[in-house]
């Protein structure tokens, strides 16, 4: 049952209108000050009052109840309804406003809207909440129903031991969902370890990830646990799995599945408790294909896959990113200058756009950044737009096709092979690099 208060200095007004609500099925107070209403106004679900009163008058009482972050909704009743009252009165905060004389009737469904009106606005409060506190994790901005999805993911796995595998493009955010995985899982104060598989030399990685012992190999002149033995009970995480050699994946395999290792130069099998969150910015079933990435262990990493959009396909977290970055750099972004930034494409993604937004805000001219001070620097990824100079013309006695080709050889060695990397490197779709790959007779 709704409760509203009534606060009205003329007893016979008073006496009707509570009647009216009364009988209508409203738990109604009814009293002669808005000093009285004062303490009552709390427990309210809606709030009649009129606005000429002895004392404190209506539209005080307004101020008072949002000073005081009261938030039942106000009508207001009036003899001397003139527009200018009635529109400072919703000014400052009144939801409708009431004309004297009114009929009953009118004053039902003036009721009645008002409180379907708050009705509403709870609900949204409610679900408002009830998501912030389901889907936030800490610094992790994403209001984009992809993201939405991916923390309501990340909230069922967390606390499970279950493997989870990050797929998305470089700068999307793999980094600090692995860590948000941890910690909101039961795992939280133990250790989490990254291992980043690119950085490693194929020759080094057994002994980083499983340890050695004394003597193992030539310079092994102390034992040393490897990382797995160091995350133990907590978590690991495996950056670009991609790129990790075959003889690894093997003994990475035995791990997931086993959960046994040996340390370099020892048969003594040891256990590990280790949760796995890998990550790559590759496509795995590619290197599936090619037979460079073991199946099974493809498989036993793909528990739960996780694909984190690029930030140019979900463009409505840009503006809530900006924001936030903003705010950690100390500085505001005007509107025009996060029009642009919501129109650019973000090839590097959000950590483009953090770089982008600081360098900004360190370079404005004025305390805001202004359309004009928005600092995307392509430089990078620089294409000389307006020719190239005489000595960065064409190699002395190589023809286009020539030259093209030795750039996508350029490319492939510096992608180790892997097709879709080197045709972003090359700024082509994995298409048609394989075009013309075939065109080489290199496909
Ligand atoms: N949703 C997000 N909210 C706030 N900051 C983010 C978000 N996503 C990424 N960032 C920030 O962008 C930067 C890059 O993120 P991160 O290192 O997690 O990316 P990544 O996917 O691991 O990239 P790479 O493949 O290059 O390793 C970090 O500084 C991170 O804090
Ligand atoms: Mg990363």
């Amino acid at each position: 049952m709704s409760a509203i208060l009534v606060i009205e200095d003329e007893e016979k007004y008073r006496r009707v209108i509570s009647l009216h609500l009364s009988s209508s099925g409203y738990a109604v107070k009814a009293v002669g000050t808005a000093e009285d209403g004062l303490k009552l106004a709390s427990e309210m679900d809606l709030i009649l009052t009129d606005l000429k009163l002895p004392g404190m008058d209506g539209l005080a009482f307004l101020e008072q109840l949002r000073s005081q972050n009261m938030l039942a909704p106000v009508i207001v009743m009036s003899a001397f309804g003139t527009v200018e009252i009635a529109v400072d009165a919703m000014k400052k905060g009144a939801v409708d406003f009431l004309p004297k004389p009114f009929s009953l009737d009118h004053l039902s469904v003036v009721v009645e809207k008002a409180l379907e009106v708050r009705k509403l606005r709870d609900e949204n409060r409610e679900l408002r909440e009830a998501l912030g506190k389901k889907y936030q994790f800490e610094n992790i901005i994403g209001h984009s129903p992809a993201m939405q999805e991916i923390f309501a993911t990340i909230t069922r796995v967390a606390p499970t031991r279950a493997t989870v595998l990050l797929c998305g493009e470089s700068g999307v955010g793999k980094d600090m969902i692995a860590r948000a995985i941890h910690q909101h899982s039961p795992r939280k104060d133990k250790p989490f370890v990254k291992i980043n598989c690119t950085a490693i030399p194929e020759n080094l990685m057994e002994s980083e990830l499983f340890g050695y012992e004394k003597g193992a190999f030539t310079g092994a002149n102390i034992s040393k646990p490897g990382k797995f033995e160091i995350a133990n009970t907590g978590t690991v995480m495996l950056d670009e799995i991609g790129d990790v050699p075959g003889s690894i994946q093997v003994k990475l395999l035995r791990i997931l599945q086993e959960r046994e290792f040996e340390r370099l130069g020892s048969n003594r099998v040891q256990h590990s408790d280790v949760r796995v969150v890998a990550a790559t910015n590759v496509d795995l079933r590619e290197a599936l294909e090619q037979g460079t990435f073991r199946e099974d262990l493809y498989y036993r990493l793909n528990v739960v896959p996780l694909n984190i959009p690029p930030l140019r396909e979900r463009k409505d977290d840009i503006p809530y990113l900006v924001e936030h970055f903003a705010q950690k750099f100390g500085g505001t972004v005007s509107e025009g200058a996060m029009e642009r930034l919501v129109a650019y494409h973000w090839p590097g993604n959000v950590r483009e756009l953090e770089n982008v937004v600081e360098r900004s805000i360190l370079l404005a001219q004025g305390p805001r950044v202004e359309p004009g001070d928005v600092r995307i620097d392509t430089s990078e990824r620089s294409r000389p737009a307006a020719g190239v100079a005489a000595d960065q013309f064409l190699p002395e006695g190589m023809t286009l096709d020539e030259y093209e080709q030795s750039l996508i050889r350029e490319a492939l060695k510096r992608a180790n092979g892997n097709k879709s990397h080197a045709a972003r490197l090359l700024g082509l779709t994995r298409n048609a690099l394989r075009y013309r790959l075939a065109q080489m007779g290199l496909e």
